[in-house]
């Protein structure tokens, strides 16, 4: 530099025509000086605009990755807030399930405690049918005298049949802890939706836990259980008269 200032300062006393000469020497030097220092800011506001975008680009990404938690979050939310409404469904139904249960039948109305908390498993599926309507219309397939009647199920007994006189015998002859009459009841392994077969018991029957789920009691109605016993029947146990539940009412208390 130094050099080029005291070369510009010769160049006065120098013919105009070498002068031209120098300064045309001189200013590639001069542009490279001037374009050096144009290159300080010029780098700079790259740095501002990689900096910039990079700014602009992070906001983006905030803001495409805030839309997709929250459009990701809001369908999320309402399914978390329709377990947490099922949850507090199922808390409520926990407690407010039906304890009780009028069998309406075509002699008169069987009322029931459900033993929510002795076979809760039965019993909601019990409640369950009860809402599909399933035992609307049921008749009692078999009435057998001073020991259950059954509705639902399959209409031959079978293996019904065979537990049945069996345990009749048995009632007979064993003097063993027995349960209490009109105990409300499902026959094991039926309780898919067809086969789900509807016991009350008539009369104290010993290993009643064996043959049938116990899941309720007659509360009221007793004599509407034992006018239906009366009925008569066929040698298959089978009623001649045609004997039913017509609807079934669901009550949370009586
Ligand atoms: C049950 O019987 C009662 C009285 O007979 C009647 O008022 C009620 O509507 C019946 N309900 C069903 C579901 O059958």
């Amino acid at each position: 530099m130094k050099n080029d200032m005291s070369r510009a300062a010769d160049s006065q006393h120098q013919s105009p025509k070498l002068k031209s000469k120098l300064m045309a020497r001189i200013k590639p030097q001069a542009l490279l000086i001037q374009s050096k220092k144009k290159k300080g800011p010029t780098r700079i506001s790259i740095t501002t605009i990689v900096m910039c975008n990079l700014i602009i680009a992070l906001i983006a990404l905030s803001l495409v990755a805030t839309y997709r938690y929250w459009s990701r979050r809001s369908p999320d939310q309402s399914g978390s807030d329709l377990s947490t409404l099922e949850d507090i469904g199922g808390f409520v139904k926990k407690y407010d399930l039906p304890g009780y249960a009028i069998l309406n039948t075509s002699k008169g109305p069987i009322m029931v405690e459900l033993f929510k908390d002795g076979s809760p498993e039965v019993v909601d599926r019990f409640l369950d049918l009860c809402q599909k309507g399933h035992f609307k219309g049921m008749p009692f397939s078999h009435v057998i005298k001073h020991y259950v009647i059954k509705g639902g199920g399959s209409q031959g007994l079978g293996a019904a049949e065979d537990w049945i006189s069996k345990g009749k015998l048995r009632s007979q002859l064993v003097t063993r802890p027995k349960h209490e009459a009109f105990m409300l009841g499902t026959t094991k392994n039926r309780l898919d939706d067809k086969g789900f077969e509807l016991v009350i018991t008539t009369a104290p029957i010993p290993d009643l836990n064996d043959k049938l789920i116990v899941f309720g009691r007659v509360i009221k109605g007793e004599d509407v259980v034992q006018e239906i016993e009366e009925v008569d029947t066929d040698e298959h146990y089978r009623p001649k008269s045609s004997v039913g539940i017509t609807g079934v009412i669901l009550k949370r208390e009586i």
